[in-house]
């Protein structure tokens, strides 16, 4: 960048159980090579009819516990948040949200972010790529941020999703396991099972990742 001033990037996220926190921080890593100035902004879910249930870990009950918002995540309804000073305003060139899946939908935090006017203070006139953090189901919650980041004045750039390994029943089983013990279980119900959370892959992922992003929004950096 020859001495200019280095353009700014704003990764926002929100994450329980760490999983979307270890993919903004493989994104920031990143963007780092890249030579961006870059911030991280975790939206932190302070509602207290949800955040009672869904903040133990390892959780007592997992399901009734995780289902305690699956209808009002699929009203697409908001909750109480806090938002960190870097996500309220500030003249990013490009933004990377990052949201994991519950029950199908965008996560309530990210979607009460995405609603909020700090988003379109963030947003408006700004690119921005998305990523989906589950354990299966990415489609809608994409779709979700997209049309959230559009609404708030934003230019979609490009997205991505990660997933855990294993096929439907399995990985259900294993998270589960996971959610009721607090570590990955080897075997549920005497099957062998696959690791709950990310693939060992994903911080590769996340460098074609923001390596395709950037390439569009900045252009490809001169080679060395
Ligand atoms: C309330 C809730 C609902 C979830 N619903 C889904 C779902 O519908 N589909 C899916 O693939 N994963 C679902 N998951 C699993 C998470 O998307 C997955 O574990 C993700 O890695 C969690 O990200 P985090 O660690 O950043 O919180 C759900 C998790 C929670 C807590």
């Amino acid at each position: 960048m020859n001495g200019q001033t280095k353009p700014k990037v704003l990764i926002v996220y929100y994450t329980l159980t760490k999983q979307s926190g270890r993919v903004a921080d493989a994104i920031a890593a990143a963007l780092d090579v890249r030579g961006y100035d870059v911030a991280k902004a975790l939206i932190e879910f302070t509602d207290e009819r949800w955040v009672p249930k869904l903040s133990q870990f390892p959780m007592d009950r997992p399901f009734p516990q995780i289902a305690s918002i699956l209808t009002a995540q699929l009203r697409h309804k908001t909750g109480e948040i806090r938002i960190p000073p870097e996500a309220e305003g500030g003249d990013y060139e490009l933004v990377l949200l990052a949201s994991p899946t519950w029950w199908f939908q965008t996560s309530m935090p990210i979607r009460s972010y995405l609603e909020s006017p700090a988003a379109k203070a963030v947003l408006d006139g700004k690119a921005f790529a998305t990523a989906s953090i589950s354990r299966r189901y990415y489609r809608f919650n994409l779709g979700q941020q997209k049309k959230l980041g559009e609404k708030a004045g934003g230019e979609f750039v490009d997205k991505t999703h990660f997933v855990v390994a294993g096929g439907q029943v399995k990985s259900m089983l294993s998270w589960l396991g996971y959610m009721k013990h607090g570590e990955p279980q080897e075997r549920v119900a005497g099957l062998k099972m696959p690791l709950p959370n990310l693939k060992p892959d994903y911080e590769a992922q996340a460098r074609t990742f923001v390596d395709d992003v950037a390439d569009k929004v900045f252009g490809r950096p001169a080679a060395a």
